[in-house]
């Protein structure tokens, strides 16, 4: 069953995702060369907190921390820690806020000062890929027509799209159905309904799309060791354009 949330449901997880946006923000703002990953975390937590949230991902599934910052060829799930960013490096940071009941959820990947061309070449298709999907994010469409699009626009870019994690519909729970992968054919998976929402989160690999996971459960990196990027938002399906629930606007 994909939750259909009705106006007062939708003002409490407008509110969660504004705080999710702008504790994504400011995470981005702080990434530069000599900061820890570990310190963004810390910040990402702090601020949620005081805007009488919590951080979504903190003991979810007994993941330690409140944000993933996943450097270079990590494409999830990076667990901040003492790594130093440095200069070229490209950094995705990724939240969630819970509030009133519900959760926000969103990613970008940032660069740290100046980056290759490739790895901005690779920043910029995955988010323009987030935003070619949702043009498809309309009532009486199927997951998969958004799932197509993002794969298309990244693949004739020259990039692949990670397979083996997908999107996800988020609200009450930080994951409900329906999956929402980065692949797939037009005019498959479950319709969109006005109400929906659901994470868009397309993961992008230079390189092969395939990933390992380490041994510590949740980094998950390229298998190729070339870079990786992430671009998320909670968007929620209308009568009419979708409505990008992650933004700072009016916060
Ligand atoms: N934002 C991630 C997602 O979209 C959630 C991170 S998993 C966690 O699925 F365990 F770190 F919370
Ligand atoms: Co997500």
């Amino acid at each position: 069953m994909i939750a259909i949330k009705n106006e007062r449901e939708l003002e409490s997880m407008r509110q969660a995702c504004k705080i999710t946006a702008a504790a994504r923000a400011l995470a981005g703002d702080m990434v530069r060369p000599g900061v820890s990953t570990k310190a963004i975390d810390q910040a990402v937590h702090d601020f949620i907190v005081h805007q009488g949230a919590k951080p979504s991902f903190l003991n979810y599934n007994g993941y330690p921390a409140s944000a993933c910052i996943s450097v270079n060829s990590t494409v999830i799930h990076g667990i901040p820690g003492g790594y130093i960013l440095k200069e070229g490096d490209i950094v995705s940071v990724d939240v969630g806020a819970y509030f009133k009941g519900f959760h926000g959820d969103c990613a970008a990947t940032f660069p740290c000062g100046t980056v290759s061309a490739e790895a901005q070449k690779l920043i910029d298709v995955t988010r323009q890929s987030f935003f070619e999907g949702i043009r498809y994010a309309t009532k009486g469409n199927r997951v998969q027509d958004i799932s197509h699009a993002v794969q298309t626009y990244v693949e004739s870019n020259g990039f692949s799209v990670v397979r083996s994690f997908v999107g996800h519909g988020v609200g009450r729970q930080l994951h409900e159905e329906p999956e929402v992968p980065n692949y797939g054919a037009p005019g498959r998976g479950p319709r969109l309904l006005p109400g929906m929402t659901i994470a868009v989160e397309p993961m992008v690999n230079v390189g092969t799309y395939e990933v390992r996971v380490l041994k510590d459960g949740w980094t998950t990196v390229t298998a190729d060791g070339k870079l990786s990027a992430h671009y998320e938002n909670t968007v929620l399906i209308t009568d009419g354009e979708p409505e990008i629930l992650t933004v700072t606007e009016g916060l």
